[in-house]
């Protein structure tokens, strides 16, 4: 084992034992000789806090340091480090509170927690001269937050384009590859230790919502309340989309864009086309991509596992050697990151000019197909191809027992606060069944 100069290990506590912090004890552990050498000493748990202390638990840690009361991590002097690796927003603020206070420097997992309070806790760490490192908290394994807010630092970042939640991406490549149903996928994903303890928060975006929220300070310097940015989740898509999609060469992947517009910036996450064969749509399983345009570097495309035990704890043992060799704290002083005196950005409306993905249900009669292309004529949306698919089963509804025939429509480029109005008036229709479906479609 490495040793410091006084023999001494570093003594860290880690708060939440569930599949992150598990894994992040594993890994201290299996992998201690390595991790002291680049931390320049040793790194022991010496003490755990958890919900349940009498849950049976397969980890190289003694029971005696496993309680419930986190006092014993924070009022702990010799703990001079804690990973909070506890999800949602309560008791996890007030955790970060008590350890900020106790004296200790936090690195954590918890991206809620960042979305939501980060300025109010970045602003009191720096107050009390501790650090927050937070790597774990977007895109799992990949080192995504050093890379934008460190080694990209000289760029003026344009543009950024991701997958960021790995339950949402597993759940769409199951169901495309072999036909899994939305919950057989998810129930996959929560065994594997990917979704979050309350799964809709991965399906409905917001899990992906509150990553974006924090790229987009790190990236353009601005903080976005994460309620703010438009946001619509893979439960919105089922599995005739994916296999329409597919038959025109796409994939339906959760995307999360932000970008410069005209002195704002547009944010929105939400299922899109992505032409198969592009990095994005071989984006499979619990894997995250993110692709940059930075002025200086241009694009750069990163990829790598962003859900599950141990590629996040990969991220956060980094940030516990970065924060023992002390490099966590003189980023977190100088970049003032997640500060409450960042501007809060200006979001441009959302209106697109991509193409768009459209399926309408209709009822099978001449002069149907006539009536949806007029309505789409009318709001200037210009048709690239229609396919009219055959009712699945006997009884002549659509698979998944919907009523109607699908219209898939792929348009030329439009706006899509004019297919948006075109699609209320062909959903107001008497042959239409439902509300019809609409992707846009990343073509680059
Ligand atoms: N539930 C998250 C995901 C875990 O599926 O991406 C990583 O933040």
């Amino acid at each position: 084992m490495v040793q410091n100069a006084d023999g001494q290990p570093v003594r860290i506590g880690v708060v939440g034992l569930g599949t992150i912090g598990s894994g992040v004890v594993r890994l201290l552990v299996d992998s201690a000789d390595h991790i002291g050498r680049a931390a320049g000493r040793p790194i022991e748990v010496a003490a755990a806090v958890v919900r349940d202390a009498h849950k049976p638990r397969d980890l190289p840690l003694p029971a005696a340091r496993i309680s419930t009361d986190i006092r014993t991590v924070s009022r702990d002097p010799t703990i001079t480090l804690a990973a909070l690796l506890v999800g949602g927003l309560e008791p996890a603020r007030s955790m970060m509170v008590e350890l900020l206070e106790q004296g200790k420097d936090v690195v954590t997992a918890n991206k809620a927690l960042l979305a939501e309070h980060g300025p109010e806790l970045f602003d009191l760490a720096r107050r009390l001269g501790r650090s927050i490192a937070f790597e774990a908290a977007v895109a799992g394994g990949i080192p995504i937050v050093a890379a934008i807010g460190e080694c990209l630092a000289a760029n003026r970042i344009e543009s950024i384009r991701g997958i960021l939640n790995g339950t949402s991406n597993f759940i769409l490549t199951r169901m495309e590859e072999d036909g899994s149903t939305y919950a057989e996928a998810l129930a996959q994903a929560q065994a594997r230790g990917y979704a979050e303890a309350d799964p809709s928060m991965d399906v409905d975006g917001t899990d992906a919502t509150q990553k974006l929220a924090i790229l987009t300070h790190l990236a353009f310097g601005a903080w976005v309340p994460w309620k703010e940015i438009p946001r619509t989740g893979i439960d919105t898509v089922d599995i005739d989309l994916i296999r329409y999609a597919g038959e025109l060469g796409y994939r339906i992947r959760l995307v999360a864009l932000a970008r410069r517009a005209d002195g704002r910036l547009a944010l929105r996450v939400a299922p899109a086309l992505v032409r198969a064969g592009t990095p994005l749509a071989e984006t499979r399983g619990a894997y995250n991509a993110v692709s940059i345009v930075g002025d200086a570097v241009g694009r750069m495309f990163f990829h790598g596992l962003g859900a599950g035990q141990m590629p996040t704890a990969s991220a956060v043992v980094a940030d516990i050697i970065d924060t023992v060799v002390g490099r966590a704290a003189i980023t977190f002083r100088t970049t003032g990151v997640l500060s409450a005196d960042t501007p809060t950005a200006r979001l441009a409306g959302v209106d697109a000019m991509e193409r768009h993905f459209l399926r309408i249900l209709v009822t099978d009669r001449p002069g149907v197909l006539a009536r949806i292309t007029g309505i789409l004529g009318d709001h200037g949306i210009s048709i690239a191809s229609v396919i009219q698919h055959d009712p699945i089963d006997a009884g002549g509804s659509a698979a998944g027992g919907r009523p109607g025939v699908p219209l898939v429509i792929m348009t030329h480029q439009a706006r899509s606060s004019a297919v948006r109005a075109a699609l209320d008036a062909i959903d107001a229709s008497d042959v239409v069944h439902g509300r019809s479906a609409c992707l846009g479609v990343l073509d680059e």
